[in-house]
């Protein structure tokens, strides 16, 4: 029978703790991933005790309170801190999520932060997002058109702009696509749901000259219907938007045209 072995590195190892100030008295854990691939040593969990009378209510906010106060290694990603940049998603308490609006009173226990799931980390909670953002320009993620531009903007009805909603607000957080199964074994082929959402985007918008090319693009056996509409990418998407729907009005689009 065939045996088979994680790779030595994938063993995530005890790390160190960290303890909180004297005197604290609100303290939480935070058991955070550390890995550096060019030490050669294996990943581990460090564990930190935060005082959070004196932190900020977000994950965020306790992380950087640990960068900037105990631990300088620490290696993240952030920006905005408000939700709109979509740098600081991770995976907190088992959801992939953007640290600046989780709050820390939403999770029971130690507080359990690992770097997006199913990508190469780069190091401790920064993945390499160069395979998602590949994907994502090759649905060519801005307006095509063909007839001569206007004098002015080329405007849009009420009713057409509507279209784009629960769309536009993509941040490309990545925390959908790095939660869907499918993209997990077939990520090489399959789009995944953020870029598939973005395609969507494009293919509805009344301005757009080249929804029949894109959707000729997206017919594929791969890069579309590798969704089985397991609906991890709804669940997790932290601006509350719904790729699994983008995606079956996308094959719904594909068939209409078909008849
Ligand atoms: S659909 Fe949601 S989870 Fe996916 S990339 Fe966009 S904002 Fe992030
Ligand atoms: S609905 Fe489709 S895109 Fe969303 S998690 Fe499931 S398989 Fe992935
Ligand atoms: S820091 Fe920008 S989304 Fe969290």
């Amino acid at each position: 029978m065939a045996e088979f072995t994680l790779p030595r590195n994938s063993r995530v190892q005890e790390g160190r703790t960290f303890k909180a100030q004297e005197g604290a008295k609100n303290i939480r854990r935070f058991r955070v991933y550390r890995y550096d691939p060019d030490s050669g040593q294996n990943p581990r969990m460090d564990t930190y005790e935060v005082d959070m009378d004196r932190c900020g209510p977000m994950v965020l906010d306790a992380l950087l309170k640990i960068k900037n106060e105990v631990d300088s290694t620490l290696t993240l990603r952030r920006s905005c801190r408000e939700g709109v940049c979509g740098s600081c998603a991770m995976n907190i308490d088992g959801t992939n999520t953007l640290a600046c609006t989780h709050d820390t009173k939403d999770i029971k226990g130690d507080v359990k932060i690992y770097p997006l799931p199913h990508m190469p980390v780069i190091k401790d909670l920064v993945p390499d997002l160069t395979h998602f953002f590949a994907q994502y320009a090759t649905i060519k993620p801005w307006l095509q058109t063909e007839t001569p531009p206007p004098d002015r903007e080329r405007l849009q009805s009420k009713e057409e702009r509507a279209k784009l909603d629960g769309l536009y607000e993509c941040i490309l957080c990545a925390c959908c696509t790095t939660s869907c199964p499918s993209w997990w074994w077939n990520g090489d082929r399959y789009l995944g749901p953020a870029s598939l959402l973005q395609a969507y985007r494009w293919i509805v918008d009344s301005r757009d000259e080249a929804a029949g090319e894109r959707l000729d693009e997206l017919q594929d056996p791969f890069k579309l219907y590798r969704c089985h509409t397991i609906m991890n990418c709804t669940r997790t998407c932290p601006k509350g938007l719904n790729p699994a729907q983008a995606i079956a009005e996308v094959k719904k689009l594909i068939l209409e045209r078909e008849h």
